[in-house]
């Protein structure tokens, strides 16, 4: 549907009315074909970000699925471990890194698992969607208790696109079209857009003890979005 390799739309279909792990587990062997997966453009801009503040010591990449957020940054850390909770996801990571002894792959979700601790970094890539609004400023709170102080939580939002754009027009229909499907069949698949954009992400940082600092990612194709890196005080 996306580009040769990719999953058909009947495959999507399946995988959106299945639970958020069962689909990514079912997508995972096609998710790098697909425009849900981290482009390396973008990951090629965060990665310029922050090279001046680097090396890093350890990394996480929450919601790494495939691996290819912590693949950018992995020559920029001493070392670098991803969690996801799709089995399916953390093998194509696997496979992507091979056995390189510096990354570490941890099976779990975000809010139950033992995250580890004094990350000088945190990323998380093309995931926030999939945290309800009210569960963000507990995920922000585990976030900043893993990193040690100065450490870095960086990610890459946008702002709210007007309603005179298609991208606002396509995110709506998508959310609504999720709310019917999540209030009829169970288990939910959870996935929202413009749930954490710049201006609700900046507060929620705040609160949890992270300062941001806002830079604009620099891609002509993407003028809306922007790097947040958001300082452990
Ligand atoms: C859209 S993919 C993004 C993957 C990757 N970060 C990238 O940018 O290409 C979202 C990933 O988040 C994972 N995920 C969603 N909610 C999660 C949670 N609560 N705990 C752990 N992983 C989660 C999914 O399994 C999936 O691999």
């Amino acid at each position: 549907m996306f580009e040769p390799g990719g999953p058909s739309f009947v495959e999507l279909v399946r995988q959106g009315l299945s639970s958020t792990v069962h689909g990514y587990d079912l997508l995972a062997p096609k998710f790098d074909h697909t425009p849900f997966r981290t482009p390396d453009d973008v990951l090629g801009r965060v990665v310029e970000h922050l090279r001046p503040f680097g090396p890093f010591g350890h990394a996480l990449d929450l919601c790494c699925g495939t691996g290819a957020g912590a693949g950018a940054i992995r020559p920029l850390c001493e070392r670098v471990t991803g969690i996801d909770f799709s089995e399916g996801m953390l093998a194509q990571a696997r496979e992507r890194l091979g056995d390189d002894p510096s990354v570490q792959w941890r099976h779990g979700d975000v809010f139950e698992t033992d995250l580890g601790g004094d990350y000088d970094l945190v990323v998380c890539f093309g995931a926030l969607g999939h945290i309800p609004p009210l569960e963000q400023p507990q995920l922000l709170r585990r976030v900043r208790g893993v990193l040690r102080e100065g450490g870095r939580f960086v990610f890459v939002t946008h702002t709210v696109p007007p309603w005179t754009s298609a991208a606002r027009w396509a995110a709506e229909v998508f959310n609504a079209t999720m709310r019917v499907r999540n209030a009829l069949i169970k288990p939910e698949f959870i996935m929202y857009y413009l749930d954490f954009c710049l201006g609700d992400a900046l507060p929620r940082l705040e609160a949890a003890g992270l300062e941001p600092t806002v830079v604009p990612l620099g891609l002509a194709r993407a003028p809306r979005f922007y790097i947040v890196d958001a300082k452990a005080v």
